[in-house]
């Protein structure tokens, strides 16, 4: 059976849903690589930045502006050196500036993707998945880059059935 990993990064706290915001208990993304873990099976493997984003909503936005500005790679707490156990990689996050916030890159670009599949999987308050797939045919050495899938955030706790729908339709599941 192929072997799945699903890293995921998600922030809780202060986020913007539908027009004001909101205080999320547990981040849109983090729902979301649950319910990929529940249906298709596989490890998680969350990134965390060693230096905290501000509690702010508004002062988070001006820090990954400024991240994306300067190509940062943001250091994380700690790293997946070694995916060669697995055929497929989720690489789950939210939309950031329009792709995947920087320490995602942080991540990705320290791994070996040859012959494994990653799917973008990406939530978002209307960009959809923006340049997430570009994002990740640069960083992920090797891989192959499958259709991957946005959810709207303020839809996360609502989004099994479409993630089911996708995970099926790529033979995931
Ligand atoms: C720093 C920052 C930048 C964002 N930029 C975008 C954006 O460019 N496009 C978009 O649709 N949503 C944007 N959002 C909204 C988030 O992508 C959305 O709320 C997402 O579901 C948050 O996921 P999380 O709770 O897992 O962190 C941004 C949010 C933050 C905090």
């Amino acid at each position: 059976m192929a072997k799945n990993l699903i890293i995921y990064y998600s922030r809780k706290g202060q986020n913007y849903v539908n027009g004001s915001i909101l205080e999320l208990k547990k981040g849109n993304t983090e729902i979301v690589a649950e319910l990929i873990e529940k249906n298709a099976g596989g490890d998680l493997f969350q990134i965390e930045p060693v230096e905290d984003y501000p509690v702010d909503y508004m002062q988070t936005t001006e820090v990954a502006q400024d991240e994306l500005r300067a190509k940062a790679r943001p250091a994380l707490k700690r790293y997946l050196d070694d995916i060669s156990g697995y055929d497929n990689v989720f690489v789950c996050g939210p939309c950031w500036w329009g792709t995947f916030p920087m320490m995602m890159l942080t991540q990705l670009e320290r791994l070996d993707f040859t012959g494994k599949t990653v799917y973008a999987v990406m939530t978002h308050e209307g960009s959809g998945l923006g340049g997430s797939e570009k994002t990740l045919r640069q960083s992920c050495k090797g891989a192959a880059v499958g259709k991957g899938i946005a959810i709207h955030g303020a839809e996360a706790a609502k989004s099994e059935s479409s993630l089911k729908r996708w995970l099926a339709s790529n033979g995931l599941m």
